[in-house]
């Protein structure tokens, strides 16, 4: 299938590489972007892309199948909004939108269309996730009880080239490296059903520290911190703390807790491993990882769901899930603001494990 690409930006290099390269269902359409330098930079070293003048001509080719929308969060939805008018099929970077009303109208307006939508992330498909599946599912710890987890930084602003949007509305360390976590949680642990949470804004000012807006201040509009508890169906109990107002050295941490053990989680911002599974009496021990994608490999979602459009299957990474996920997300500041516990009444039904003899694209 044919992609579009919207977007020119840091992410848009992994995606260039592994459309067509990991995955040879798939093969890059064209790029636009707003700065007309960025996609002709990318259209140079990628071997002489074609270039649209911008996203609405990339709607109007009929050869593109799926239009990928690689714009910043608070992009999302015009973008995605505008491709699924124009008849396209969307595969969105994550979070799907900035709000549930927003997200719930793009899902309302694929499936009026008969349009197939999905997203970000993809990571939960990796090796290191799956592996943890594989773990859970065939009950090596038992019945799960809970899981904790946490991604604690000091904030972006002192590498990102252009760091504001991160602390205003539609950014914050909830946004912008939830979804990892919530995503990795729900295929674990399947739907949730409460969330109670506090947050709060421990720095109101930040100071840029990267080139080129170097001194500049940004006024903190979002949660920089935040802290709270997911209740799933299945009766489970998970923490999930993120923050960008913190020093620490563990930045990444997820642990499931079942009735005989414990499995530690990589990073879900990473597809690779290492998975350490916990029995009593025995200690960790590190379970090898028998799954495919360990590398980055960003586009296994927009894979996978290029495959599942032409096998008239449901796609993993799918829009059900990204709704979730925010649905998740975005109730940790409505159950802070409110200061009682929130019902979360999105649906979410988990797809089927990665087959490791059909991996994704490649067969
Ligand atoms: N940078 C990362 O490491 C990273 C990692 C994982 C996911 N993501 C996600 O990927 C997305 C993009 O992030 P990024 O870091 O590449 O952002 P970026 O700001 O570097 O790039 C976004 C690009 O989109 C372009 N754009 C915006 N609206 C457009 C439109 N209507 N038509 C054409 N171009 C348009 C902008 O000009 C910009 O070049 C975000 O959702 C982010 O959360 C980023």
């Amino acid at each position: 299938m044919k992609i579009g690409v919207v977007g020119c930006g840091n992410i848009s290099g992994i995606y260039l590489t592994n459309i067509g390269g990991l995955f040879k269902n798939i093969e890059v359409a064209g790029v636009c972007d707003l700065i007309p330098e960025k996609a002709e930079d990318r259209s140079k070293t990628f071997g002489g892309l074609r270039i649209y003048r911008d996203m609405y001509e990339i709607f109007a080719d009929p050869e593109v199948d799926i239009v990928l929308n690689i714009t910043r969060p608070n992009d999302h939805y015009g973008v995605t909004k505008a491709a699924l008018l124009a008849g396209k099929n969307v595969y969105s970077e994550k979070p799907l939108a900035t709000n549930m009303e927003d997200a719930r109208e793009l899902v309302a307006l694929a499936k009026e269309r008969g349009l197939t939508l999905g997203g970000a992330p993809d990571t939960f498909m990796g090796a290191g996730i799956q592996t943890c599946r594989r773990l859970i599912d065939e009950g090596r710890i038992g019945k799960i009880v809970g899981a904790c987890a946490h991604m604690l930084g000091r904030g972006p602003e002192g590498w990102h080239p252009d760091p504001e949007f991160f602390y205003k509305k539609g950014g914050g360390p909830m946004l912008d490296m939830g979804p990892y976590y919530t995503t990795c949680f729900v295929n674990l642990l399947g739907r949730a059903e409460w969330v109670t949470a506090f947050g709060g804004i421990s720095f109101p000012e930040r100071t840029i520290g990267s080139e080129p807006h170097r001194g500049e201040r940004i006024k903190v509009e979002v949660d920089t911190f935040a802290t709270g508890a997911i209740r799933f169906a299945s009766g489970a109990i998970a923490s999930l703390t993120v923050s960008f107002d913190t020093y620490a050295e563990r930045g990444s941490y997820i642990e499931v807790f079942g009735e005989r053990g414990s499995i530690l989680v990589p990073d879900p911002n990473t597809f690779g491993g290492p998975v350490k599974m916990l029995t009593p009496g025995k200690g960790y021990e590190e379970i090898p990882l028998d799954r495919g994608f360990t590398q980055n490999s960003r586009a296994l979602g927009l894979s996978d769901m290029a495959d599942a459009m032409a096998n008239g299957r449901l796609h993993r990474a799918n829009s059900m899930q990204q709704l979730h996920v925010l649905d998740i997300m975005t109730a940790f500041a409505r159950s802070s603001k409110a200061n009682a516990p929130v019902e979360i009444t999105s649906p979410f039904e988990r797809q089927p494990a990665v087959d490791p003899d059909r991996i994704c694209g490649t067969y």
